[in-house]
């Protein structure tokens, strides 16, 4: 038609307008609704932070207060869904196992999930923050054998989740607070990061009229590609690979140049930052100080540090402006938490799911929503006549 520019990617087209995040990839700058991530990761809560990107402004402590109150009093799991999860494999990778329950979750709240309904809204976004966190301790359980925990509502959101995935029905469950600080700091700067691959999905699906808990589950199994948020998890196996193989690091960067077998230098490089990720440089900063709390001395780190000096000096890098992403560091300080690999997406999950809800909600309260349906340019056969037609 001549209409239609071909954008592969979306490089350059914007889908919409937003109010959430903001991204200034040349300078490296991330804020959420006008407040740089650095000082969020520094004085503020995940929870504080969900209540910031759903609702614009940072909650008072009565609100934040009554917030958590809510949440905690929805962590429970429907008892058929706790079956639901016997039904799978326990070598289920714990990414399909979330998104498959939060699937399964529409269809124990199917009269109150109205995507037009604000009353409905607000109630599917508690039960989703309460229960991700639930779904995934369960989905690291089932993959190890043991005996899903029920939520204690006395602990905070974070304490509550720790406990569920490293508890155990034998002995009382001591909090570490260097983890559960360690956990909510990363919590947060994963929280929001606009129009990404899972995001977009959240949007696309939500724009159909389909519920929130089709959208959100749409939106995770976007994110377990290794592009994307499974980045993390390949990250780690690189790492281990690298230190397994005995190749070291410099051969490992030559083949990563001679795009030997599409690898890749997993954990950098990124379609919006041209410039260090600012969520990298905080989780690097927190790398050596949670693992040095833990008590933990992981190889793997010294050579990520290793990776990542190599890289930044190479021209291959400095010419297509890579540098680390969130994704680069996150896995040694989740290994040093006791989380295992597979896990590693689920955590980000965890830590998106306020953003995906706040674009999902932004996008329902606009008036210029219409349903995402992207154009396509033809480059195929012209007419044809079927044989004796
Ligand atoms: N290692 C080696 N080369 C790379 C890498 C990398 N990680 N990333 C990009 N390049 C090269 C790419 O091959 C291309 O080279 P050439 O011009 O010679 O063809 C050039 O850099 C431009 O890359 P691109 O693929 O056009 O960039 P993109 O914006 O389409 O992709 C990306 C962005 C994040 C998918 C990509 O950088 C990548 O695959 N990184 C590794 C996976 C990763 O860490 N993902 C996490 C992203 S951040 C958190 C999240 O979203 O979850």
């Amino acid at each position: 038609t001549g209409l239609t520019a071909l954008d592969y990617g979306f490089v350059n087209t914007a889908s919409t307008q937003s109010e959430i995040t903001y991204i200034d990839g040349e300078q490296g700058i991330l804020r959420y609704r006008g407040f740089p991530i650095e000082q969020l990761a520094q004085h503020s809560t995940y929870l504080e932070v969900a209540w910031l990107l759903l609702y614009g402004s940072l909650p008072t402590a009565d609100e934040l207060g009554e917030f958590d109150e809510r949440i905690r009093r929805h962590t429970l799991l429907h008892e058929d869904l706790k079956r639901f999860f016997s039904a799978l494999p326990h070598t289920a990778h714990p990414m399909s196992v979330l998104s498959s329950a939060v699937s399964a979750l529409s269809t124990f709240y199917e009269d109150s999930s109205d995507p037009h309904d604000l009353h409905d809204i607000e109630l599917t976004m508690i039960r989703l923050l309460a229960k991700l966190p639930v779904i995934a301790a369960y989905a690291h359980k089932k993959s190890i054998g043991q005996a899903f925990l029920y939520p204690d509502n006395s602990l905070s959101f974070v304490d509550n989740f720790l406990r569920l995935n490293f508890g155990n029905m034998a002995e009382p469950y001591v909090i570490d607070p260097v983890l559960s600080k360690a956990l909510d700091r990363l919590l947060i700067l994963h929280e929001d990061h606009e129009q990404n691959a899972s995001t977009s999905t959240v949007r696309l699906v939500g724009s159909t009229g389909a519920n929130l808990y089709a959208s959100i589950s749409a939106g995770i199994q976007a994110l377990s590609g290794p592009l994307h948020g499974g980045a993390n998890e390949a990250v780690l196996q690189m790492l281990a690979q690298i230190r397994d193989s005995g190749e070291g690091v410099a051969k490992f960067v030559e083949r990563v140049k001679r795009k030997e077998d599409g690898v890749k230098l997993m954990g950098f490089g990124h379609r919006v930052y041209k410039n260090y990720d600012p969520r990298a440089r905080l989780v690097k900063e927190s790398a050596d100080e949670v693992l040095a709390g833990l008590g933990v001395n992981d190889q793997l780190l010294d050579l990520a540090k290793e990776l990542e000096q190599i890289a930044l000096e190479d021209d291959y890098f400095k010419e297509r402006r890579l540098y680390p992403n969130v994704d680069f560091y996150t896995g040694v300080i989740y290994k040093a938490m006791g989380f295992p690999m597979r896990m590693f997406t689920v955590l980000f999950a965890i830590g998106r799911l306020p953003g995906w809800m706040a674009h999902w909600r932004e996008m329902n309260l606009d008036p210029q929503t219409k349903i995402g349906r992207p154009q396509q340019l033809y480059v195929g056969e012209p007419e044809r006549r079927y044989p004796g037609a």
